[in-house]
């Protein structure tokens, strides 16, 4: 079941019952705009700027995971995700689900039946979860999800490994297989899986091979350094800069802080993403490239209010960064990558 709402709202299945009410919905509620005034309290676990400018980016970012992935989740595991959803127990969690909230609202409308709780600490909407996750996760989530995602969250979480560990503890594990799960070869027993989605922070040149960025050196002028005269890249140092303002210090790859958890990893890949050229033997690369190049102007644009948080580049050199790293997308190939990490909770 699925209507759209005077206010535009796309509003998939039904809610639940009331006490479950932690406005909490059954499959979920999608909307596009009017999501200003929530995202002040963000601040510090979130450094991005608030309100529809981060759904349009998120929203941007949810269709280039999808294209890249091979759609809202990767299509290697399209069984095991049938078989849970199938299963009548299994819910899903989308844990810092986003403004957009829009890999959530998919999924609603792929699997009507399931129950998806969308969870961030600014609340999309009406139908979602509040909540501070830096508290930890509810009580009662503990053991309760068929299939927790959790895409770019934790490289700005203080903890990372603390928000893995909890969202292993909120998996479901070894429920009893159904004789139609047995086509089911990498999840035989429908254990939970955690769907971790998480960016590495480097830049690779078109070889694959990291890019070495442009590094300041106090040294000399500062004339001299803006000539470059290495020829680094200006956007792997601008790239490597924003990570220092929005990344946690204590941030680890995903593969490895799985590894920390009693969880098992069934597929870990580090996925290039081509900005602004078409990559190579990458399927919709052209388009890919595209999207990112828009992805990254918008970051770009907002990047010298980011910048200006670091005291250990003049200001010259952030205007740098920003000024010459971003024509650079257009004349040399880079890639940037995500991890895709997905485990299982077995007993
Ligand atoms: C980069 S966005 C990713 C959104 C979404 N997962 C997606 O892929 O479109 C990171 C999200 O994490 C949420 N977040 C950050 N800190 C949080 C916290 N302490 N508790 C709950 N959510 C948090 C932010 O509000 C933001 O919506």
């Amino acid at each position: 079941m699925s209507s759209l709402t005077s206010s535009g709202q796309i509003l998939v299945g039904s809610l639940v019952t009331a006490d479950e009410a932690l406005l909490e919905v059954h499959t979920s509620m999608l909307l596009a705009n009017a999501i200003t005034d929530h995202y002040l309290t963000r601040q510090k676990t979130y450094s991005f700027p608030k309100g529809n400018a981060d759904v349009d980016r998120l929203t941007l970012q949810h269709q280039i995971c999808c294209l890249r992935f091979g759609g809202l989740y990767p299509p290697e595991i399209e069984t095991q995700v049938q078989a849970l959803m199938e299963h009548p127990d299994f819910e899903i969690l989308d844990v810092g689900c986003g403004s957009s909230a829009v890999w959530c609202a998919q999924m609603a409308q792929r699997f009507p039946k399931v129950k998806i709780v969308g969870l961030d600490l600014a609340s999309p909407a009406q139908g979602f979860v509040q909540h501070d996750l830096t508290t930890g996760f509810p009580e009662k989530y503990k053991n309760r999800f068929g299939i927790i995602h959790c895409r770019l969250v934790c490289q700005q979480f203080p903890d990372g490994q603390m928000l893995v560990n909890s969202m292993a503890e909120c998996l479901k594990s070894g429920s009893p297989l159904r004789l139609s799960d047995l086509s089911s070869r990498i999840n035989p027993t429908l254990d939970g899986l955690l769907l971790l989605i998480d960016g590495g922070g480097n830049t690779y040149g078109q070889d694959g091979k990291l890019v070495t960025p442009f590094q300041y050196d106090a040294a000399r002028s500062i004339a001299e350094n803006l000539e470059n005269p290495e020829g680094h890249s200006w956007h792997a140092a601008w790239y490597a800069h924003m990570g220092k303002v929005m990344m946690n210090p204590t941030y680890r790859q995903p593969p490895e802080m799985v590894n920390e958890t009693s969880l098992e990893v069934i597929m870990a890949e580090k996925i290039l993403i081509p900005c602004g050229w078409a990559g190579e033997g990458i399927d919709h690369g052209r388009e890919l490239g595209e999207l990112m190049l828009r992805n990254l102007e918008m970051v770009y644009q907002f990047s010298p209010m980011m910048l200006s948080k670091l005291d250990d580049i003049p200001d010259e050199v952030k205007t740098a960064l920003v000024t010459k790293g971003f024509p650079e997308l257009t004349v040399r190939k880079m890639y940037l990558h995500l991890w895709y990490v997905v485990a299982k909770k077995s007993d």
